[in-house]
């Protein structure tokens, strides 16, 4: 019989749940081998379905006891759940449960992590905790109570009563199990509160272990300022009297907005200068804003099933990104948001694993938490927000929480919101949700008697199961500039609704140089015939910050691409127009660090695979280390000033400003690096008071081939800070020279401190590997093979990790066969472990689906 887990779900066979639950409560006796779950849950029949199946999820439970309405029943146990008859009426079902949270190593449902319960819940792990109808249209308020010995008890909504050994919880706002939490621990608490806009006090706290206390400030102040972010901009007030936030140092993911009681991973809660980026500031920042904005955007309004993710994660992506705009610069913000949708997402879409925003089928969900979802689903709210513009956009998220709250609502909800509040039709806008793959934009133009023309035409290549595509609804902002560099058409969005399709502006007096796709007002690839001289001009003139930015990087594009196809020098229009833009004192520092910035390793692959060739990841290393050494020396110069310059006067803060000006002050080190063999760079490392500094100064260092010294100091100080350790692990695998990188990593995973069952350091010293484009596909295999080994490892003790980085082969078609061949046997040895996970299973065959 073929295992019913492992048949995939489909979002046309959504039917509702037969039974609702008007009330649960539950009662957990922790004991790390043998938890004790008793639960007891108020069942009634479902009004709006005939269908009367009873059904609860259940997962590696020992069911020990069953009753209904206090009559014992011997329910149909079977690996997914079990079913039993009931009455036609509402009826109490109780249960109760044993489980053992320390043996639980894929970290999910209940487990142990440094000697502390804690629980992840989302997407389907509370059916490893007691049996329920594990699925978001399930909603209902919930009573905890906890025994245990252990000094602090935590759970989702307000605390009711507690004693020596227990802690009860109520939390009244009903909501899925998906929710569900629990913390039990021995913790120390960084406290605050907040007064909301309805008069609540809220008393706030952030839960970490006593080791870490004195590092969940920023944290905190970050929570505030979010808080406050949600009630101006989106009239959102918090609805509980707490809100509690744990750091747990084992966790699949970032972080978790269970009502009332997010849990984290550590890494994006704990920060002190020493220890902490300014790039780690910033994505707690965000992260601690991103959770706390579902409480409205996921928690009072959840999915009615997981088909309906990005209804969920775009939004509250799209909320984060605007809140981060606001509190530093919306145009860094921007480009930074654009490096990452490219590397991560287009490179999905452009693979086997390209997928809709709203998926039609799974077979695990968890697969399905990707950068589509996540990051074109905030693109698609982005690109809504600018059809309708800011008051539309508005006047529909008011509508959205005044009919939706309390539901579990779909992108159909969505979409007829918008319609309502704003009158317009968005049948074809919905697209964006169902077709898979980047959507390719080509531009060509023409003038004659004072009128400007723009040709536009749109294609979306065929992804896997959708060989067809339709013209989607693209706002394609756009600005004109006279050749004398004034705009003499400000930023208008231009709507492309055909295949082909083509728009004019009258009353020019010479033909424009065009600004197209301002502030990347679509998440699409954009085909120009350009000149170097044009895309330098706009470097020079524009004044739409991105484009700005993005006429530089293109122009790196090609003289990369030109370097790598031709072996041409690197074009002098580019060097001085770098050189013109990191002299500018009227820019934002921070805005120069990016400009500095190459396009990556792994973007020049996907670049020149578009252009039709077959890319040789070493001769693009090779290239960019060519490249990054020709500016250092044309630019030679500039870097000493700019590094005095650049330097932060007074104590350290994670502010945009004062990260800005060392991001620029690394960058012009990393320069200087290439003409003085590192010697300002290790002086530096010495004399850092900070870790972006200290770490900074380490990555230039190893990426001239040097650091050796400096690496066993660091490791010296920091042997015993789990998390700055990952750094040192992940610095030394995705910087490691490519012919020796996966050497390097086996070494590495030999160390002592290799915890590997411990994700972070997991995706630190492999996944380090991965991010090393020429390293992990070094001609040799070895980096394939040596990803493989640990995935395979890996999937039997923790199959959600796993999966996730097998997305590693996601590239495996772009290359040459000799590399193809290695990476489908890596894949096809994965796919044959005996007890493969249902996870890596599927992650396989739809990484081998493509090119078979
Ligand atoms: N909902 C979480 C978020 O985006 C992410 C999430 C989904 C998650 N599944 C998870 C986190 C599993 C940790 C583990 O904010
Ligand atoms: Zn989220």
């Amino acid at each position: 019989m073929k295992d019913a887990r492992l048949q995939p779900v489909h979002l046309a066979d959504y039917t509702p749940p037969a039974y609702l639950v008007d009330g649960v409560e539950l009662t957990f006796r922790l004991h790390p081998t043998a938890t004790r779950v008793r639960a007891r849950i108020a069942f009634r029949p479902n009004p709006d379905t005939t269908d009367r199946r009873f059904f609860l999820h259940g997962e590696d439970l020992i069911l020990l006891s069953a009753t209904i309405d206090g009559t014992p029943v011997t329910p149909e146990v079977t690996p997914e759940g079990l079913t039993a008859e009931v009455p036609d009426a509402p009826f109490t079902w109780e249960t109760e449960v044993e489980i053992a949270p320390e043996k639980n190593t894929a970290l999910e449902g209940l487990y142990m992590s440094g000697g502390m319960y804690c629980t992840q819940c989302e997407a389907e792990g509370f059916r490893k905790i007691t049996y329920y109808p594990d699925r978001p249209d399930v909603m209902a308020p919930f009573k905890v109570r906890i025994e245990s010995d252990l000094p602090v008890l935590l759970s989702n909504g307000n605390p009711v009563g507690a004693g020596a050994g227990w802690g009860e919880w109520h939390d009244p706002w009903p909501k899925p199990a998906y929710l569900f939490a629990l913390v039990a621990g021995d913790l120390v608490a960084t406290s605050g509160t907040f007064t909301t806009c309805e008069g609540r006090e809220v008393d706030l706290n952030i839960w970490v272990r006593p080791v870490d206390q004195g590092k969940a400030d920023y944290a905190l102040d970050s929570l505030i300022r979010s808080m406050k972010w949600d009630e101006d901009a989106y009239g959102r007030a918090y609805d509980l009297d707490v809100f509690n936030i744990v750091a747990v140092d084992d966790f699949n993911m970032g972080a978790m907005e269970n009502k009332g009681l997010n849990i984290f991973n550590s890494r994006y809660v704990l920060a002190s200068p020493e220890t902490a980026t300014d790039r780690d500031y910033e994505n707690i920042e965000r992260i601690i804003a991103h959770e706390y904005f579902h409480n409205w955007t996921g928690n009072r309004i959840t999915c009615r099933d997981w088909f309906q993710l990005c209804l969920k994660e775009g939004l509250t992506v799209f909320r984060d990104q605007q809140f981060a705009g606001d509190a530093r610069s919306h145009a860094v913000k921007r480009i930074e948001d654009v490096i990452a949708l490219r590397s991560r997402q287009f490179r999905e879409d452009g693979g086997p694993l390209a997928h809709p925003v709203r998926p039609e089928s799974y077979t695990e969900i968890n697969n399905f938490y990707t950068a589509t979802v996540y990051e074109k689903g905030a693109e698609v709210i982005g690109m809504l927000r600018r059809l309708v513009g800011p008051e539309g956009y508005d006047k529909a998220l008011a509508l959205y929480f005044d009919r939706h709250d309390g539901d579990a609502a779909t992108i159909e909800d969505w979409l007829t919101v918008f319609e309502d509040a704003t009158g317009r039709d968005l049948s074809q806008f919905k697209r964006w949700y169902a077709q898979a793959g980047t959507p390719r934009l080509t531009v060509t133009d023409g003038f004659e008697d004072g009128t400007y023309t723009l040709h536009v035409e749109q294609e979306t290549p065929p992804t896997s199961g959708q060989p067809e595509k339709h013209a989607q609804v693209i706002p394609l902002a756009v600005g004109l500039l006279s050749p004398n560099g004034d705009e003499v058409v400000p930023t208008t969005v231009l709507e492309v609704t055909e295949t082909r399709q083509s728009f004019t502006f009258e009353g020019l007096a010479a033909k424009p140089v065009p600004s197209l796709l301002r502030g990347f007002s679509a998440p699409v690839i954009l085909n120009r015939e350009t000149s170097a001289e044009e895309r330098a001009f706009l470097l020079a003139h524009d004044t739409d910050a991105f484009n700005k930015w993005e006429a530089g990087r293109a122009l790196a594009r090609d003289v990369l691409a030109a370097m790598i196809a031709e072996s041409a020098a690197p074009a002098p229009a580019y060097l001085d127009a770098l050189a013109a833009m990191a002299r500018d004192e009227a820019l934002d520092p921070a805005f120069r660090a990016l400009a500095l910035r190459l396009p990556g390793e792994d973007q020049m692959a996907e670049e020149l695979h578009s252009r039709g060739h077959t890319p040789d990841p070493l001769a693009i290393h090779a290239a960019r280390e060519q490249l990054k050494s020709a500016v250092a020396a044309h630019l030679g110069g500039l870097w000493g000033p700019l590094y005095d310059q650049m330097t932060c006067p007074g104590p350290y803060s994670p502010g945009a400003a004062d990260a800005g000006r060392r991001a620029l002050r690394l960058a012009a080190l990393g320069h200087m690096a290439r003409l003085d063999a590192g010697e300002k760079a290790r002086a530096h490392f010495l004399q850092a008071n900070n870790m972006t500094d200290e770490i900074g100064a380490l990555s230039v260092l190893l990426e001239i081939g040097s650091g050796e010294e400096e690496l066993a100091r660091f490791e010296r100080r920091w042997g015993d800070d789990r998390l700055v350790m990952d750094k040192w692990f992940a610095l030394q695998t995705s910087l490691a020279a490519p012919d020796r990188a996966a050497a390097t990593t086996a070494a590495l995973t030999e160390h002592p401190d290799f915890t590997w069952q411990n994700p972070n350091r997991f995706r630190a010293v492999i996944g380090g590997l991965t991010m090393n484009a020429a390293g992990f596909h070094d001609p040799s295999g070895a980096g394939y093979d040596l990803v493989a080994d640990w995935l395979i490892r890996l999937d039997g003790v923790n199959p959600q990790t796993a999966a996730r980085m097998s997305t590693a082969f996601e590239t495996w078609t772009r290359y040459d066969s000799d590399r193809r061949a290695r990476m489908r046997a890596a894949m096809e040895r994965i796919a044959a472990r005996e007890g493969l996970s249902r996870d890596m299973g599927e992650m396989i065959s739809r990484l081998l689906g493509a090119g078979r």
